[in-house]
């Protein structure tokens, strides 16, 4: 495995549960733990909905990018990613030489009732359906992922031990 090939990455859409399954994940298994959403609202001394409707949604994704270039000299780190990381064809290819890639998958049917009511989701604005969304972007969480878990009948806790139990089974744990 290369130097930069190592991370853990959990992709998916809105309310699949990234943040909490990576923070799990990171305890349990003594790794650092990083979400993206909430290292760039830190960084720029914004929100994420702030830097949406201030400076618009390219300029977010352009953070994504930066900050996805940084983690090959970055220790093991298990990632959660924002759902919407996969737009790029460049952040594909980088989460894709970063590490092992782990879809965390809920069914469009689901996603309404995850996301149903947020408030700091800039893209939750009625603008387009989540469950529109989301299979709009269903491919391409396929595409960069290695390995895909199913949450939909699970919680946090089992999704967290699911994950471990598959990169176990590949070597990576
Ligand atoms: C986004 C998802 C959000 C956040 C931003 C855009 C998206 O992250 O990055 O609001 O495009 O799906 P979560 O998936 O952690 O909610």
């Amino acid at each position: 495995m290369g130097l930069g090939k190592r991370h853990i990455i959990l992709i998916g859409f809105m309310g699949a549960g990234k943040s909490s399954v990576a923070r799990k994940i990171a305890r349990w298994q003594h790794l650092s733990s990083i979400d993206i959403d909430v290292y760039l609202e830190r960084q720029e001394g914004l929100s994420v909905t702030q830097i949406f409707s201030e400076r618009g949604e390219e300029a977010f994704r352009d953070l994504e990018t930066a900050f996805l270039e940084t983690m090959p000299s970055r220790e093991r780190t298990v990632l959660s990613c924002g759902g919407g990381i996969v737009i790029r064809q460049r952040n594909r290819e980088l989460l894709k030489a970063l590490g092992t890639v782990v879809y965390l998958r809920v069914s469009p049917e689901n996603v309404l009732r995850r996301v149903g009511g947020s408030s700091n989701r800039p893209l939750l604005n009625g603008a387009i359906a989540p469950d529109e969304l989301l299979r709009q972007r269903q491919q391409l969480y396929e595409e960069v992922a290695n390995l895909t878990v199913p949450t939909d009948e699970c919680g946090i806790n089992q999704v967290a031990r699911e994950v471990i139990r598959k990169l176990k089974a590949r070597g990576e744990l």
